[in-house]
């Protein structure tokens, strides 16, 4: 089977806002319940639906809605409609920045795919709990992608926070992290529960393990970011759309 339809999953309207123009995609105001801050942009690119979600404003704080929850919720919600209109996304893509390791070769606006995702903040030390709060979960091999775009291949460790304290390195190198993120784990756990095969599309804003404080670097960085994520990601699009998954 190949891939036809294919869901992008972004958190931050900076994030996706460059991408959504570049294709013309459509905003659909009815694909989420009314309820919801999450929104919805779909159209075609070549021979691909393409449906991007966000995850909308917070509205008492008017920010994005980032971290976990929001994340896992919408992509849920996104994969539930899909499935409900017989128009089931044969790939999920998380597209977004995230913090870097030097110590894994990340530099700023490198380009990372993700080989798995888990969790750093979610300690529960009771038998069975704990690779359950780790949460690693595979994410579909894209190594034929990653050497035609000329990314980076690493896995990418969620948490709720920006910064990061000393217990969560801990956890960070124990994940093998090569990138830092606050969404890709919840929503690689929403995918497995429709069998959709998902992957990460991360763009490095700051170096985690380097001098300068992470929200000053993100900043000044995000930008850049997201015009590197608007450049990479039709070459993504259009390597994925009608290939075979194992040929990505
Ligand atoms: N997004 C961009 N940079 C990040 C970081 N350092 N941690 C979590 N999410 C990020």
């Amino acid at each position: 089977m190949v891939i036809t339809r294919v869901l992008i999953a972004i958190a931050m309207e900076a994030e996706s806002a460059p991408f959504v123009a570049h294709l013309g995609l459509q905003p659909d105001p009815s694909f989420f319940p009314p309820q919801t801050p999450f929104n919805a942009f779909r159209g075609k690119h070549n021979s691909c639906e393409l449906t991007v979600v966000t995850n909308g404003k917070c509205s008492v704080h008017e920010v994005d809605n980032v971290g976990t929850v929001p994340a896992a919720l919408a992509t849920f919600l996104a994969l539930q409609k899909l499935n409900s209109t017989s128009e089931d996304a044969d790939l999920l893509i998380n597209a977004g920045t995230c913090g870097g390791f030097k110590r894994k070769g990340a530099e700023i606006g490198d380009v990372f795919l993700t080989t798995a995702v888990a969790n750093h903040d979610r300690r529960i030390q009771i038998p069975g709990f704990v690779e359950y709060g780790i949460g690693k979960i595979s994410s579909t091999s894209v190594e034929n992608l990653a050497n035609h775009i000329d990314a980076k291949l690493g896995v990418c460790t969620t948490s709720n926070s920006l910064d990061f304290h000393e217990v969560d390195s801990h956890h960070m190198l124990e994940n093998d992290a090569s990138v830092k993120d606050m969404e890709a784990a919840a929503i690689a756990w929403s995918a497995e529960m429709f069998g959709t095969p998902h992957f990460g599309v991360k763009v490095v804003t700051d170096i985690v393990d380097g001098d300068k404080p992470t929200q000053e670097e993100f900043l000044e960085n995000l930008g850049s970011a997201a015009k590197s994520l608007q450049e990479a990601l039709p070459k993504v699009i259009e390597f994925v759309c009608d290939k075979k998954h194992d040929e990505l």
